[in-house]
């Protein structure tokens, strides 16, 4: 699949979210669906916008027994959607029993992500709330292994871990990256961002951009920025 750019489209109604999406009238971004949004709309606003023509990312980040997992993702395989994932903290038997869920019976299924850390989660609680007493970089870059020896197709990381993850695991190996910002915007709640053109340099294979998109003036305008930053 072909390197883009993810909006991330954080919205609690189907509503507001298909009215956004109307304005984008000359192109079709790759759409990302996360909790908040399923949980408001359902699976239905996954069929509404799939049939409208975007790719989508399911973000639902499933972390369960594996046979939980291998069900859950077997209902999700239905939808139809172009990646979706899960906890790397499931272990690799879970991970693997989630993409034997995700397989349809030709064979194919949507590109299996692991999510390795949270981003919000930093050094101090690693070590005192989870109980790992290893450097995060070290963490990050065992659990992206553990995602490809379960047979996934990459990590949910941040851009600064992208090229790290690349060496380790390979090219091929996909690096899926929120906490993009543009330089001269406001970095929110992100702690450790890079802009679409450096995430591009440190090999991001996907960038996920939310509010700087969603929350600008004009969002068709800050998306094809954002394309043109990180795809030309
Ligand atoms: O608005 P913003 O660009 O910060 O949105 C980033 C999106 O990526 C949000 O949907 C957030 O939940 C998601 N995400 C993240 N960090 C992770 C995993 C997912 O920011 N480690």
């Amino acid at each position: 699949m072909a390197k883009d750019v993810i909006i991330a489209c954080d919205f609690n109604s189907k509503e507001e979210t298909l009215a956004f999406l109307d304005r984008f009238t000359d192109c079709k971004p790759f759409v990302k669906i996360g909790m908040e949004l399923f949980y408001a709309a359902g699976p239905e606003i996954v069929k509404e916008i799939k049939q409208r023509g975007h790719k989508i990312f399911l973000d639902l980040k499933l972390h369960d027994i594996p046979n939980t997992v291998k069900k859950a993702m077997s209902v999700l395989r239905d939808l139809d959607v172009d990646i979706t994932n899960v906890h790397a903290a499931g272990t690799i038997p879970m991970m693997e029993a989630a993409k034997e869920g995700l397989c349809r019976s030709d064979g194919s299924r949507a590109l299996l992500i692991a999510v390795t850390q949270l981003t919000s989660t930093d050094q101090e609680h690693l070590e005192k709330d989870l109980w790992i007493q290893k450097p995060m970089e070290e963490v990050v870059m065992h659990y992206a292994q553990n995602a490809q020896i379960a047979g996934l197709d990459g990590v949910v990381c941040s851009p600064l871990e992208a090229a790290a993850v690349h060496e380790r695991c390979g090219k091929e190996f996909l690096t899926i990256t929120p906490g993009v910002r543009f330089a001269d915007g406001d970095v929110q709640d992100q702690k450790r961002v890079m802009t679409p053109k450096q995430a591009k340099a440190a090999g991001s294979d996907y960038i996920v951009m939310g509010r700087p998109i969603t929350q600008a003036d004009d969002p068709v305008e800050a998306y094809k920025r954002a394309v043109k930053e990180f795809l030309s």
